[in-house]
């Protein structure tokens, strides 16, 4: 049985397999590969885009999408073993996991950080727990990583630059300002698929504060080796920027503030000059725009450059819909 927790996991033939037959799925939304199937959508986080491609793709293909909140419409769920569970959880993992696995074919979770303690939550304890007690296939639907936007994001470049293979291209993921600090998934996950494919990768971010967890830059450095790429770390925003051909930004908290965000915050004020703009982007070679959504206007990219026609955020949303579409076909009828 095989899962799609990372990206990393799977093998590079194996992920174009997935981009191309994601292409198929664009040309021709209709299916009947996952006919009589049926998946449950866990959501411990709010979502737009991923409950909303997931349901509809299992739905064009013949499936049956089941979405459950635990602690909200569904029970709230226990993850540490041996624990008395006299708190607010009513059901342990173990049950959950194997009781639905009676029902449905395959269980996608999202499940965010805590972001109290980033060495409890780097060990990906909920989706972990899920692979490890389900029977059937477990799907990452966003937790430390994103996989599922790793893919819609390099469909996107490979459909802007017209090949599968984007060795060569420059890339940035620049960090950007927002007045909270967020997840980190994303950006472990835009170094992971660049590097994978080759890409030459720029890490821009303001300070070595923000630098990503030591598993993700290990996994650029050793991806980037592999490939015949290239990954470095910068902070100087105009060297970055220069005869780019991809800006992928996202904005993260400082890992070493984790669970002390106040004491974060006016380091970060000082950066709120990241943002994306036209001046940023007329420096790179003509390059594509891209974000995962949702994104705050004129705090992380400006209007000029989110309606610009090198903007692909969009296309790359959209993307979500065949590649998790593809992914599914593959997990259940197709597993490597
Ligand atoms: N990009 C993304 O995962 O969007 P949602 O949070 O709306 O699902």
């Amino acid at each position: 049985m095989q899962h799609f927790l990372n990206t990393q996991d799977w093998s590079v033939d194996g992920l174009q397999h997935l981009l191309a037959k994601a292409s198929e799925f664009k040309a021709n939304k209709l299916g009947d590969q996952l006919k009589g199937r049926s998946i449950a959508l866990l959501f411990f986080n709010p979502s737009m885009r991923t409950r909303t491609s997931f349901e509809l793709g299992a739905f064009q293909l013949g499936a049956h999408a089941v979405v459950l909140q635990p602690g909200k419409d569904a029970w709230p769920i226990e993850f540490e073993l041996g624990t008395a569970m006299d708190g607010d959880t009513e059901e342990h993992i173990i049950e959950v996991a194997k009781v639905l696995s009676s029902y449905v074919d395959m269980i996608a979770v999202r499940a965010f950080p805590k972001f109290i303690d980033w060495q409890d939550d780097r060990q990906d304890k909920v989706l972990n727990a899920f692979a490890r007690y389900a029977t059937v296939p477990v799907i990452n639907m966003e937790t430390i990583t994103h996989p599922c936007q790793e893919l819609a994001h390099i469909l996107a470049l490979q459909e802007q630059f017209a090949t599968r293979d984007l060795r060569g291209k420059k890339y940035v993921l620049t960090w950007t300002y927002h007045p909270k600090a967020l997840n980190t998934a994303v950006a472990n996950s835009a170094l992971t698929i660049a590097t994978r494919m080759g890409m030459d990768v720029t890490l821009l971010c303001p300070n070595a504060q923000y630098l990503l967890d030591e598993r993700y830059m290990g996994w650029a450095e050793d991806n980037a080796r592999a490939a015949g790429g290239s990954f470095t770390v910068s902070h100087d925003i105009e060297r970055s920027y220069a005869g780019a051909h991809v800006v992928y930004a996202k904005s993260w908290g400082a890992l070493p503030y984790f669970g002390n965000w106040g004491a974060e915050q006016p380091m970060r004020e000082q950066y709120k000059h990241f943002i994306v703009d036209e001046a940023k982007m007329a420096l790179t070679d003509g390059g594509v725009f891209s974000h995962c959504l949702p994104l705050r206007r004129n705090i992380k990219a400006t209007d000029a450059v989110m309606d610009s026609p090198a903007c692909i955020a969009v296309q790359e949303a959209e993307n979500r819909l065949h590649v998790q579409k593809a992914v599914m076909d593959t997990l259940i009828n197709h597993p490597e």
